[in-house]
């Protein structure tokens, strides 16, 4: 049991004596960042007003019902019950379960097997992947580890955007301005290139815009002229993909995309008719949304015939649904689509899903590139490759400089390079709207991934050193009254609830942020600490230097950051 549940549940048990209510105790107990106000501190401020007494009161009325020799010590100060653990004891009791469990070290078994669909990445083909791509990639791949580490078992889905009326125009610019062995050398850069051209074109000339839709309902009757292009272009664009997902080492176990769902819609369009819940409006087919609050109905099928982005996606849900018998399914797209999937899990609502509540978005915010938002129609896009290729040269500058002598320099760099990338994705709350600049991110110093990566390389760096001492006597000595030794175990203790709230909130910051403090904590202690000094200390001290390393390991393998022993 972690120190925060030894305080919750002794809490828990004598505010059951003193008050017939019950008390949030695990929202209201406090970390104090100073540990002279104990390791835990409880309030007693809403307690006091709801009993008409002081809290000082209140305080010592709760103390005189736990049992004190839990503790090391229970002191009230201004309304506070602050406890002071036993910190040899426990802290024992934790560097033995890391050392034991290892990465399995905070798993717990909430999921219990079942599935969980995650819909990310999906990137739209004939153009770059962007930036929204790339955080979609590395926040769905982090939160599918996490659920791992939950018990579920997570499903990654790349919905590939590789239908839609785009194609239509893409395929009509091809015909007018192609040129084959451009598209063969270039490919995504030339199809964005026509793509752009045509939306230029267009502006000056409506009617290419017609063009371009009779283009998309051809691809959609199957005309094999239209057919095999856009195969062609969805080959090389989805080459380039592989190797930005290559270069990050995150796989999927589906690439089932828009188009996959061609032959799907046909069902669903049937079931909106029988539910009754299809009506005509201009020519459109439509499903009024007014009853659940939407200004305007979705729009299913065009006047044309055409199908529509959430139509592939009506299909995509229940297609999932019944392929994975998934628990719950996330999508991974950014927020500016959030009424999209509000109407989604709305239709699937009144056509009587009652797992439409388990359809979630998980959003995240804009990333801008130094200062300025990106477009692909207007061409104003950053190309992936080249931001990790950039970040990949930057590691190596710093790692030529620190340690000149490394083996597998290259190997290390792309690791620190790709890695920073990522972990600068995944430390902010992924709702919060932040700019990129390549040299702040790759920094061994500072909120970053090198930095976490550095200090778990140090780490192992320390127990290479200590495998050449005399090898210690395996017996835990108290070392852990020193406040920057016991500051790092409370962090390790609150690992496994970190995971928790990660998985709980959809939120991997929560473990991007928490390893940077573990990281800080344990530079402090080895700061303080003389660490490779032979004695009897010498094994509590690696002991916990084996735990901060398991724990950092782990943190950066969740959100999908390798960890180099070396850098
Ligand atoms: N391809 C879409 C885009 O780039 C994202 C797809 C998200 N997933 C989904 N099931 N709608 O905007």
């Amino acid at each position: 049991m972690s120190l925060e549940n030894v305080v919750v549940q002794e809490l828990k048990r004598a505010l059951s004596i003193y008050i017939s209510d019950e008390v949030q105790v695990e929202n209201l107990l406090e970390r104090p960042k100073n540990s002279s106000f104990g390791d835990f501190s409880f309030p007693t401020f809403s307690l006091a007003k709801v009993k008409h007494k002081s809290p000082n009161e209140i305080a010592s009325e709760i103390v005189a019902l736990i049992n004190q020799n839990l503790f090391k010590k229970i002191n009230i100060v201004n309304g506070y019950i602050n406890f002071f653990v036993l910190r040899e004891k426990d802290s024992e009791k934790i560097l033995t379960e890391i050392n034991q469990k290892k990465a399995d070290y905070g798993s717990n078994n909430e999921g219990n097997g079942q599935n969980v669909t995650i819909d990310m990445s999906s990137p739209n083909i004939a153009k770059p992947m962007s930036m929204g791509h790339l955080r979609s990639t590395v926040i769905g791949n982090s939160l599918a580890n996490i659920e791992k580490k939950c018990g579920y078992e997570p499903v990654k889905i790349n919905f590939l955007g590789d239908w839609g009326t785009q194609f239509g125009k893409l395929l009509a610019a091809y015909k007018m301005w192609g040129v084959p062995e451009e598209i063969e050398d270039q490919p995504i850069e030339t199809l964005l290139k026509l793509y752009v051209h045509f939306n230029q074109e267009a502006k000056k000339d409506e009617s290419l815009n017609d063009l371009g839709r009779a283009w998309f309902k051809k691809l959609e009757d199957g005309d094999s002229e239209a057919l095999k292009l856009w195969e062609w272009f969805r080959k090389v664009s989805l080459q380039r993909f592989e190797e930005i997902y290559n270069d990050l080492d995150i796989h999927f176990d589906s690439y089932d995309g828009e188009a996959f769902y061609n032959d799907k819609m046909a069902a669903v369009i049937d079931r909106l008719k029988t539910e009754g819940i299809l009506e005509e409006s201009q020519g459109a087919q439509v499903v009024d949304l007014s009853a659940e609050g939407f200004d305007n109905p979705a729009l299913i099928i065009r006047s044309d015939g055409a199908s529509l982005y959430i139509t592939r996606d009506l299909a995509a849900a229940i297609y999932r649904k019944n392929k994975y018998k998934s628990v719950k399914s996330l999508y991974v797209v950014g927020s500016e689509q959030k009424q999209h999937f509000a109407e989604l899990k709305a239709v699937l609502k009144k056509m009587g899903y009652s797992w439409a509540e388990q359809v979630i978005h998980v959003p995240f915010g804009l990333i801008t590139f130094n200062g300025k938002k990106l477009s692909t129609r207007e061409g104003r896009i950053v190309l992936l490759n080249d931001v990790l290729n950039k970040s990949f040269e930057l590691a190596l500058k710093q790692i030529e400089e620190k340690n000149p002598t490394l083996e597998n320099k290259e190997l290390v760099a792309r690791q620190v390079g790709y890695g920073a990338v990522v972990f600068h994705d995944l430390k902010n709350d992924r709702l919060e709207n932040f700019d990129f600049k390549l040299d702040e991110v790759v920094q061994f110093e500072g909120d970053t991934g090198p930095y976490v990566q550095y200090t778990n390389a140090r780490a192992q760096s320390i127990l290479r050193k200590a495998s050449k001492l005399v090898q210690p006597t395996e017996k835990y000595v108290n070392i852990f009254e020193d406040d920057s030794a016991f500051d790092v175990i409370k962090l390790l203790d609150q690992y496994p609830t970190v995971i928790r709230q990660a998985e709980k909130k959809y939120e991997p910051s929560a473990i991007a942020k928490y390893s940077i403090q573990l990281a800080k904590s344990f530079n402090h202690y080895y700061k303080n600490v003389r660490i490779l000094v032979e004695g009897d200390e010498l094994f509590s001290r690696l002991q916990m230097v084996r735990a901060v390393s398991y724990v950092l390991q782990d943190s950066l393998s969740l959100l999908g950051v390798k960890a180099p022993s070396e850098m």
